[in-house]
């Protein structure tokens, strides 16, 4: 790619999209177009911590049916921390999905008296139902206590009081990046550390300021590196509204547990980088990715040594912008011979910048999008043919029809420049915002009002309701909280990270990806359907011009369904209270299309927008089990 086509690349990225820079600056001036005085919102005391009701998401149990009996079936928790992890998921299992809830309630009959063994299902089975149970009951109770064990995580193993006896990582070195609490999370955050940690020990100058929650289930020697894109945009994104132990994303007035974080399953560290950044401190000074992933390594090393990790295997997951972070920085560390600190063994990106990003990705695929989804876009029939004579006059339509397809029909030429005209992309979404404002080319269903988000970036504007400023992570409470520097401004994009925003090297399907997939054989790359900033089959035309393991891109197109049969633990409450059954909403069913080929796993995800933990956390929760080796497919 040229330097020219780069920048432009960079310059759109920044400017235009999430990507669009926020400065503390804009914020204030959309503050002020509204009528509220964005100096007083700053520097509004934010007064004594107002008192909660309790957490966040309440079980079945106020619910008069004769099921609330199925919540009490509990044989014998032992009295430890935690209780007996494999019982709880076998009831949050029961209480969550159950076809066959009923007919299991009507034919309660005992008290349930044995203890659980993992491996005598059926007379665990037995015992809880009763010796008057019919065999076959028993046996199907049997089957879902079995795949309730192989599908749930076990329960966290906080114990009351705050005890910390059970938290892995907790020593002198760590004690001074411990988290206790958090301003507005009022619940038992559990086991988290937060701050600053140099890129070189010697240079306190130039630092990474990161997020570590250890899982809540059985320990595991791994750690899942989360990082966000931009170029500039801030992990804490995330962490607090896609994939952490508790979120405050879109629309929601608090922070509320996530019943899908990751942290269930692994150690999750979340990093802001490069240096520009979020909290990162230090002057700019990359000029390509290269330089970036060594930075990231060099930082990661002295975490590790803070943290007293060595022999854990890592993963690089994350999304948009960071489909360039990820495989450089998988890279950079596999070439370092060194498996005791960078046993790379996977890595997962949604909605990624793996190829020609603003061509292939944003351009050449923009005007089928946008004529199959205009249901949703609502752009009018005579501005649609321009948009479509376009799409021919720019040479878009040919290159779809001999590129994208299966198998992948030769090596692309190099993206060429183009002209503004054919900035289909641009078009079309400012034509959106006539007819919807509130239009989002991140999650294009997106409607007014403009949803509340105390990260300040709800949909490509930039806007914070007045009760929501500052930015949670520019308050000074939680700045203090999370050992974050106080004179930073943190904003959820900034930069530039790039000297002259210019990022240098050439685009990730051209080495690095191919690298990391040939080590690892466990890369997931995955697009949304309603994401309109990285399009899904412009992520399938730039694989279609990636080789690895052999060959150039898919031999067959994508077309297995990803079905998802986790229930719905975050609403299911409120069906219940409205008077639906228990478990009326699962399972989700297709939510996607999934394909292997030579150690590389594509997975669509429908009904998402760009930030996919965010808006389909139970497909993601499937892919982050299949990165980890969990499960085969989908
Ligand atoms: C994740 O763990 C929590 C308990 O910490 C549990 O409530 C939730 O059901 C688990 N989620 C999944 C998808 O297993
Ligand atoms: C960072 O840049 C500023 C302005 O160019 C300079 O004054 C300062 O010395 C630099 N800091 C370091 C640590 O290099
Ligand atoms: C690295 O991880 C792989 C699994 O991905 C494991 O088989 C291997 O033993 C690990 N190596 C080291 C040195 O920990
Ligand atoms: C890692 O190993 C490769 C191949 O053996 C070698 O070319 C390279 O120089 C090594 N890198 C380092 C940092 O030792
Ligand atoms: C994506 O490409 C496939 C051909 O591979 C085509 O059938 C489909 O309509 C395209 N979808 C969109 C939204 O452009
Ligand atoms: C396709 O791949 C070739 C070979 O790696 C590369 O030279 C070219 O720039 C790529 N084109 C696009 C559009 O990604
Ligand atoms: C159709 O949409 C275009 C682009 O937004 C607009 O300029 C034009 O006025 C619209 N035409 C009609 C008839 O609404």
């Amino acid at each position: 790619m040229s330097a020219t086509v780069l920048r432009v690349f960079v310059a759109l990225l920044v400017l235009c999209t999430f990507l669009s820079t926020v400065s503390a600056g804009r914020l204030e001036n959309v503050v002020k177009q509204r009528g509220y005085d964005a100096r007083l919102l700053k520097k509004k005391d934010l007064g004594a911590p107002k008192p909660k009701p309790n957490p966040i998401y309440r079980r079945a149990s106020t619910t008069s049916s004769i099921c609330t009996t199925v919540t009490t079936p509990n044989p014998t928790a032992p009295p430890s921390c935690g209780g007996n992890n494999c019982v709880n998921a076998f009831n949050k299992q029961f209480t969550a999905s159950l076809d066959n809830l009923e007919s299991f309630c009507s034919s309660f009959t005992a008290e349930p008296s044995a203890v659980f063994a993992p491996t005598g299902t059926a007379s665990w089975a037995a015992n809880c139902l009763g010796t008057s149970t019919a065999s076959s009951l028993a046996t199907a109770v049997a089957s879902k206590v079995s795949s309730a064990c192989s599908c749930f995580v076990p329960e966290p193993t906080s114990c009351p009081g705050g005890d910390t006896s059970g938290f892995r990582f907790l020593n002198d070195d760590t004690k001074p990046y411990q988290v206790t609490s958090l301003p507005e999370v009022d619940f038992d955050i559990g086991e988290m550390y937060s701050g600053l940690v140099p890129i070189d020990e010697s240079d306190p100058s130039r630092a990474l300021f990161f997020v570590f929650q250890p899982t809540d289930g059985p320990p595991v020697d791994e750690v899942v590196i989360w990082l966000n894109g931009g170029p500039g945009c801030s992990s804490l994104e995330g962490f607090f509204q896609e994939n952490g132990r508790f979120i405050w994303s879109w629309g929601q007035y608090q922070p509320t547990f996530n019943p899908y974080s990751w942290v269930n399953l692994t150690n999750v560290l979340w990093v802001e980088q490069p240096v520009g950044t979020g909290f990162a401190i230090g002057n700019v000074t990359a000029t390509s990715e290269e330089d970036i992933a060594r930075e990231f390594a060099d930082f990661f090393l002295n975490f590790q040594k803070i943290f007293g990790i060595s022999n854990f295997k890592i993963y690089v997951t994350g999304e948009s912008y960071a489909g360039r972070y990820i495989p450089y920085i998988s890279a950079e560390m596999l070439d370092r011979n060194d498996t005791t600190h960078f046993n790379v063994s996977g890595a997962l990106m949604y909605d990624p910048c793996i190829g020609s990003c603003t061509y292939i990705q944003e351009e050449v695929t923009a005007y089928p999008f946008v004529e199959q989804n205009n249901n949703m876009i609502g752009l009018n029939a005579s501005y649609l043919a321009q948009l479509k004579a376009l799409d021919e006059s720019c040479g878009y339509a040919a290159y779809r029809d001999q590129y994208l397809t299966y198998p992948a029909s030769g090596i692309q030429p190099p993206t060429p420049d183009f002209s503004d005209e054919c900035d289909i992309n641009t078009a079309a979404t400012n034509a959106a915002f006539n007819i919807n404002p509130c239009f989002n080319s991140y999650e294009i269903v997106t409607q007014c009002p403009i949803p509340s988000d105390p990260l300040g970036f709800p949909t490509d504007l930039a806007f914070a309701y007045p009760a929501l400023t500052p930015l949670y992570f520019d308050r000074a409470d939680v700045k203090a909280a999370m050992h974050a520097p106080t004179y930073v401004d943190w904003q959820e994009c900034a930069g530039p990270v790039f000297v002259d925003n210019d990022d240098t090297s050439v685009d990730s399907i051209i080495k690095v990806l191919p690298q990391v997939i040939e080590a690892t054989n466990r890369v997931l790359v995955s697009n949304a359907q309603l994401d309109f900033v990285v399009i899904t089959n412009g992520t399938l035309l730039s694989i279609q011009n990636m080789t690895w393991n052999g060959k150039l891109g898919f031999e067959a197109e994508p077309s297995a369904p990803v079905v998802i049969t986790l229930p719905d633990l975050q609403y299911m409450q409120v069906f219940v209270d409205n008077g639906y059954p228990l478990g009326f909403e699962n399972p989700q069913g297709t939510m996607g299309v999934q394909h292997f080929e030579r150690g590389l796993m594509w997975a669509e995800t429908f009904l998402s927008g760009h930030m996919q933990p965010q808006f389909q956390p139970r497909s993601s929760y499937r892919h982050l089990q299949w990165m980890l080796g969990h499960i085969d497919e989908l």
